[in-house]
């Protein structure tokens, strides 16, 4: 069995507001991807391959390559590198395919797991990875991590109100069967290549849509395991959530 981690790092970062891609953002001194690789050097003797997948721009691929570069050397794993894409699925599919011309076009697709971490969850802990990759093994073609959801939850209606211009309740989703879901997202290497083989047939609007690799498995008709997630893991998105990582990071730093 192989074990291959793909972190998509390649998105612009636009929403955190510095100027730069958001994987490169400085986070108690280091890059946000820095944090990243530096969880997971406890399972790196079990990881075959990482694949990081970087912005174009060549300044930050530089910068974000040499992190990578570090780690690799350090942790004993080879490092790969790619550009991404527009959207986050051609940012997985580049990756993936990196992976395979990086030499796991030899791997036995159906043993061999691979990982897709969103480098906008820096302090994803390495026990979420551990059981993301024991699921796979244990059977499962497609694990998300996840957690309860704790707000309560509605869905509105498409349209405003015509006269108000205020959105609508439609219904409140019953929070017991909801959950929060995280990444490391985890499936054997033969379902990814099933993966996008689909979507290559989708119209481009239907894959922009796509947040998640599970996605793909459930329009697939592909069972999606569910393994608990972490309250670490939270995604950096906003100005707020990165002071949140912060606070974070101080209180877990001895
Ligand atoms: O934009 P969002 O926060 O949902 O992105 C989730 C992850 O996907 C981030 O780690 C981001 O770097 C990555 N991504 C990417 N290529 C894109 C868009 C997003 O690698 N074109």
């Amino acid at each position: 069995a192989r074990r291959a981690l793909i972190v998509v790092a390649a998105g612009s970062g636009e929403r955190l507001g510095h100027g730069m891609p958001k994987a490169c953002v400085d986070l108690g001194g280091r890059p946000i991807l820095a944090h990243v690789l530096q969880r997971l050097h406890g399972l790196s003797r079990g990881l075959d391959a990482v694949v990081l997948v970087l912005p174009g721009d060549q300044a930050s691929y530089d910068q974000l390559s040499a992190v990578g570069e570090q780690f690799g050397v350090a942790a004993g794993v080879p490092v790969f590198f790619t550009r991404g894409g527009s959207n986050r699925s051609s940012s997985v599919r580049a990756g993936v395919e990196c992976l395979l011309s990086a030499g796991a076009a030899d791997w036995d697709p159906a043993a061999s797991t691979v990982l897709i971490q969103d480098a906008a969850r820096a302090m994803t802990p390495e026990t979420v990875y551990a059981r993301v990759f024991a699921a796979v093994e244990a059977g499962a073609a497609a694990v998300v991590p996840a957690l309860p959801v704790t707000d309560t939850i509605k869905r509105v209606h498409p349209e405003p109100h015509p006269d108000t211009g205020a959105e609508q309740v439609e219904e409140t989703v019953p929070r017991s069967s909801l959950r929060a879901v995280q990444t490391p997202q985890g499936f054997t290497l033969e379902l990814l290549q099933q993966a996008f083989a689909f979507i290559g047939d989708l119209p481009d609007a239907q894959v922009e849509a796509l947040t998640d690799e599970a996605m793909i498995a459930e329009a697939m008709g592909v069972d999606v395991a569910v393994v608990p997630g972490s309250e670490s893991a939270v995604k950096i998105t906003t100005a707020a959530d990165l002071a949140a990582a912060q606070a974070l990071l101080q209180s877990s730093e001895p």
